[in-house]
């Protein structure tokens, strides 16, 4: 028997190491949607594409092969065949997956190979739209946000220990547009499902904020 757990929320609220953690735990493949877009976002990068246009975008995706491989327990994104985990987190392609996954062609492309995905094996998948759009029958919905200042406090230390150098009050004006760009855009916009329990991680640890979900699971899978 196939289960899912949806994890939804905003840009740095901790949702990929949660679900990560909430997975391995459950035995689960952690299903990882924003490295898709963001593999997206790379192919159009590459090609050259505008930003500010719409259209090309939504043509150009249609000849990237998008595709996901599991190595030791490690979600592998292939593009064109080629692994490309090690290019998706620049900046550069944070702010190109933004703008691209907003285009409805981008999204149409990206549905069928997540929807795939949680039909063949049980999975914890984290995105914008899981719960709304994506995995509508998901056995548990799972809404994780944190306030700005502290998401942004959390990528303010991840640059930190990078040594790269920062801004706390830029990082977060900058998340603040990002959410605000997620929130407001016309298809599948970033918002709580209905059925989805919030889990606010802002004065929790994230082995807290684990525990949290594996008790949500546990009780909404024992009533079935
Ligand atoms: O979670 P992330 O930062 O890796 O996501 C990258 C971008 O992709 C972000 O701007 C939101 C978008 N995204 C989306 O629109 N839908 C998803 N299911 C996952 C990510």
């Amino acid at each position: 028997m196939v289960h899912n757990i949806a994890i939804d929320g905003p840009a740095g609220a901790g949702k990929s190491t949660v679900a990560q953690k909430v997975a391995k735990e459950l035995s689960f493949v952690y299903v990882d949607t924003g490295a898709m877009y963001r593999a997206m976002a790379l192919y159009l990068l590459r090609k050259g594409v505008n930003r500010e246009k719409p259209d090309e975008i939504g043509e150009a995706c249609q000849n990237a092969e998008i595709s996901i491989e599991y190595q030791n327990g490690e979600q592998i994104v292939l593009l064109d065949g080629e692994n490309v985990n090690a290019h998706l987190r620049t900046e550069e392609v944070s702010a190109m997956a933004s703008v691209s996954s907003a285009v409805p062609r981008v999204r149409e492309k990206l549905l069928d190979l997540q929807r795939k995905l949680a039909r063949t094996m049980s999975v914890v998948m984290d995105g914008r739209d899981i719960g709304t759009t994506i995995l509508p029958d998901a056995d548990v919905k799972i809404y994780l946000t944190a306030s700005s200042l502290t998401r942004a406090r959390r990528r303010y230390l991840e640059y930190q220990e990078k040594g790269e150098a920062c801004d706390l009050a830029e990082i977060q004006k900058t998340i603040e547009e990002r959410d605000q760009r997620d929130m407001t855009r016309e298809i599948s916009p970033l918002c709580q499902a209905e059925d989805a329990v919030l889990v606010d991680s802002s004065e929790l640890t994230i082995d807290e904020t684990v525990e949290k979900i594996l008790s949500v699971y546990h009780s909404k899978v024992s009533e079935k």
